[in-house]
C-alpha cells in the first residue's frame, strides 16, 4: 500500500517504520525535509520510505495519516484537498485545547469523498513500539467508513496491534472516551505510558 504519514515524530515516525517494515511505501511529510529532526531516524528506517513535504506525503498516498500538532491539522487538510479527496484519511492527532480534538468534521466538509478514519490517537507511541504486554496483544480502538474497515484493519495489524471496529465516524465519541481513559490512568492515576486496552469475551 502507498502511504503518507504527515509527521515523522513519536506517532508518525513509529508507525511509518512498521508499515514500511511490512512492504508499504510511505513518504513522511514534515515542514522542511533537508532541516527536519527526523532525518537520521528515516534514514536508518528499513523498507521503502522517504522523507519529503507534507504536499508530497499527501500525493503520494491512497492512505494519508496525519500525526502531527492537533492545531496544524485543519490548514494541511485545507492546503492539500484537491489530493485528499478520494483517499482513506486516519486523523491520528489530538488538538488538545481546540474546540473539537479531531479532525473529521472539518476532513468530512473539505474532502467529502475521502474515507475517514479515526485511529491511533488512543494510546501512548511506546505502545505501538511494543504492542504487546506480558504475550498479550493490545486493543485497538478505531471508527471510520465502512468501505474501507478492511483497509485500516490490516494497517493496525501490521503495527502488531488487535483491531476493534467501533462503527463508523458517528462513533468517534466512543474512540475519544478510550483516550481519555487512557489519560486518566497513565497521568491522574499515575500508572505511567505503558499501558494499553484488552476486550475480553467467550
Ligand atoms: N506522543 C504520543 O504518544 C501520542 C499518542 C496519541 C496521539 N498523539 C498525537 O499525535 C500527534 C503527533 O504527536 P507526536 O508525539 O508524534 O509529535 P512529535 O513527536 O512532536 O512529531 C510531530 C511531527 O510533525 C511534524 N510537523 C509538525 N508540524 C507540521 C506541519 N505543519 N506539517 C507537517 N509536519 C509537521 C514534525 O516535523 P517537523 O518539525 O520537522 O516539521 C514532527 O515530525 C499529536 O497531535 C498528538 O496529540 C500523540
Amino acid at each position: 500500500m502507498k502511504i503518507g504519514v504527515v509527521g515523522a515524530g513519536n506517532i508518525g515516525g513509529t508507525l511509518g517504520a512498521k508499515w514500511a517494515a511490512a512492504g508499504h511505501e510511505v513518504v513522511f511529510g514534515v515542514r522542511d525535509p533537508q532541516k527536519s529532526s527526523a532525518v537520521d531516524r528515516v534514514a536508518a528506517m528499513a523498507g521503502e520510505v522517504r522523507l519529503g513535504t507534507s504536499a508530497e506525503a499527501i500525493a503520494h498516498g491512497e492512505v494519508v495519516v496525519f500525526a502531527v500538532h492537533g492545531a496544524a491539522v485543519e490548514a494541511l487538510v485545507d492546503a492539500n484537498a484537491a489530493a485528499l479527496d478520494g483517499s482513506v484519511v486516519i486523523d491520528a492527532s489530538n488538538n488538545m485545547r481546540g474546540a473539537s480534538r479531531h479532525a473529521l468534521d472539518h476532513l468530512r466538509e473539505r474532502v467529502p469523498a475521502a474515507r475517514l478514519f479515526r485511529a491511533f490517537n488512543t494510546l501512548g507511541w511506546e505502545n505501538f513500539a511494543e504492542p504487546m504486554f506480558d504475550g498479550v496483544k493490545a486493543d485497538l480502538f478505531f471508527c471510520g467508513d465502512e468501505e474501507e474497515r478492511a483497509t485500516v484493519e490490516r494497517l493496525i495489524a501490521d503495527v502488531g496491534l488487535e483491531p476493534i471496529y467501533l462503527g463508523g465516524t458517528s462513533e468517534v465519541d466512543l474512540v475519544e472516551g478510550m483516550t481519555n481513559m487512557g489519560f486518566a490512568l497513565s497521568m491522574r492515576r499515575q500508572m505511567g505510558r505503558r499501558i494499553a486496552f484488552k476486550v475480553l469475551g467467550i
